[in-house]
């Protein structure tokens, strides 16, 4: 098929690749003229392991094309997935959709034939209907019909999900089914006969299915935190609970881990948005509950910030290491890093903030220069008085105790992932503290 995605950020850029992967035509659409001579040239414009091979051999095959015309793009393809960002306003909890309307306001008046226009993109529900309308009133064409088509890529495995989705969700306006369903049949062939189910629904569901399934997952999360706080009332151990009760199928043991809570581009803001919606709606129910998942998460940040300040107290011109920035690993984002809003919590409390990240630390640093960059977690730990483990990299899962023994100050480590062997730490002569583990 002939396909066009309009963004090329994480959503985007990883969506254009795998189409191209699957045998399709692509081009990739972007405002950027940095961003698409990169992508042209091959280049990931961030960290997403498996990305770059697919960028380098599809550029060069020619089948995956970028450009900043949308004059281009309209004649080259017959399905336009729309994968721009939808970050937060900045003046409340709501989604920003002013992206998403450039899209539509460039692109509808030069659609023609039957193109069908098919939405990834994270917005709120009600949105689609809208975005239908709108382009039918700028297509020269009366054919144009809307779809939406829900992504629930992870950062980390961004390839694998799109390549090798759960689910595909295709949301439909009434009488648009037929052919809409065909095309997405067409486009997504590989996965589905792979055996990946198709959720064919109306235009709403499809969209209230994206941020449901984010809101769930950030729900579980604050569900643990709240119950590792228990656990820590009483000297009980919250994973070996999560394990217990991660045995049941119905419960399952994923997104059951206690720590520094969830961050990233994603789940944070769609959690926002949701609550903004519903609160919109009128859903008080709704609304009250996700407010209370943030509240959770947001608390889990301001215990981990103040357990380094108690291990600090007392010590003149204290040091903190702190090991992992980014949101999660295998990933070099540290947008709504839970890691590096602690850190610069320290820094800004009068704390030395001695910080190493894999792969985040570029990223980091633009955002937060008064903190110290080091080049390994040993250099990081380098007289420190307090260790804090924030990000669950490999590497730092992998450190022992007799690694930092004599680096640092004091044998005190927090261990805001809960990743590391506390009965190791321990014996070793180290104070260790999780979050919810005895
Ligand atoms: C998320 C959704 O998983 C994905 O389906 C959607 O398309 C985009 O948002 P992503 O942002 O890549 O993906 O991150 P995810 O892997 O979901 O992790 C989110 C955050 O939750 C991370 O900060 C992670 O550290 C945290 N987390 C995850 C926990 O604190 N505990 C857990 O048990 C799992």
């Amino acid at each position: 098929m002939r396909i066009a995605v309009f963004g090329t950020g994480y959503l985007g850029a990883t969506h254009a690749a795998c189409m191209a992967e699957l045998g399709h035509e692509v081009i990739g659409v972007d405002v950027d003229p940095a961003k698409v001579s990169r992508l042209q040239e091959g280049e990931a414009p961030f960290f997403e392991p498996g990305l770059p091979e697919l960028l380098r051999r599809h550029t060069a095959s020619g089948r995956l094309r970028f450009t900043h015309s949308y004059e281009v793009a309209a004649q080259s393809a017959d399905v336009h997935f729309i994968a721009v960002g939808t970050p937060q306003r900045p003046d409340s909890a709501a989604a920003d959709l002013s992206q998403v309307d450039a899209v539509v306001e460039a692109l509808g008046p030069l659609l023609t034939g039957h193109a069908v226009v098919l939405g990834k993109s994270t917005v709120p529900v009600g949105t689609a209907t809208g975005i239908a309308d709108r382009i039918r009133a700028l297509a020269p064409s009366p054919e144009i019909v809307v779809g939406w088509n829900p992504e629930f890529l992870r950062e980390g495995t961004a390839v694998h999900d799109t390549l090798c989705p759960d689910r595909i969700v295709l949301g439909v306006g009434p009488g648009d089914r037929g052919r809409i369903e065909s095309v997405t049949r067409e486009v997504y062939a590989g996965p589905l006969a792979d055996g990946t189910p198709l959720v064919v629904t109306d235009l709403a569901t499809a969209e209230l299915t994206k941020v449901a399934a984010n809101s769930f997952l950030a729900t579980k999360i604050s569900f643990i935190n709240s119950v590792a706080e228990v656990c820590d009332a009483v000297d009980a151990d919250v994973s070996v609970l999560a394990d217990a009760i991660g045995f049941d199928e119905r419960i399952g043991r994923r997104f059951l881990n206690a720590g520094l809570g969830f961050g990233g581009a994603c789940l944070p803001k769609d959690v926002r948005a949701f609550r903004a919606r519903a609160a919109e709606l009128g859903v008080s129910a709704a609304a009250n509950l996700l407010a209370d998942v943030e509240r959770i998460n947001s608390r889990q940040r301001t215990r981990v910030a103040t357990m380094a300040l108690e291990a600090c107290r007392g010590i003149d011109n204290p040091r903190a290491a702190v090991l992992g920035l980014t949101f999660k690993p295998d990933s070099d984002d540290v947008r709504d890093s839970p890691a590096l809003d602690v850190a610069s919590r320290l820094a800004a409390a009068g704390v030395t903030v001695q910080a190493w990240d894999p792969h985040g630390m570029d990223n980091a640093e633009r955002l937060h220069p008064e903190l110290g960059y080091f080049d390994s977690p040993l250099a990081a730990c380098k007289a420190a008085d307090v260790v804090l483990v924030m990000t669950e990299w490999d590497e730092i899962r992998a450190l022992t105790p007799s690694d930092l023994a004599d680096t640092v100050s004091e044998r005190v480590v927090i261990d805001a992932r809960n990743c590391l062997d506390p009965a190791a730490w321990r014996t070793a002569g180290w104070t260790y503290r999780g979050i919810g583990r005895r």
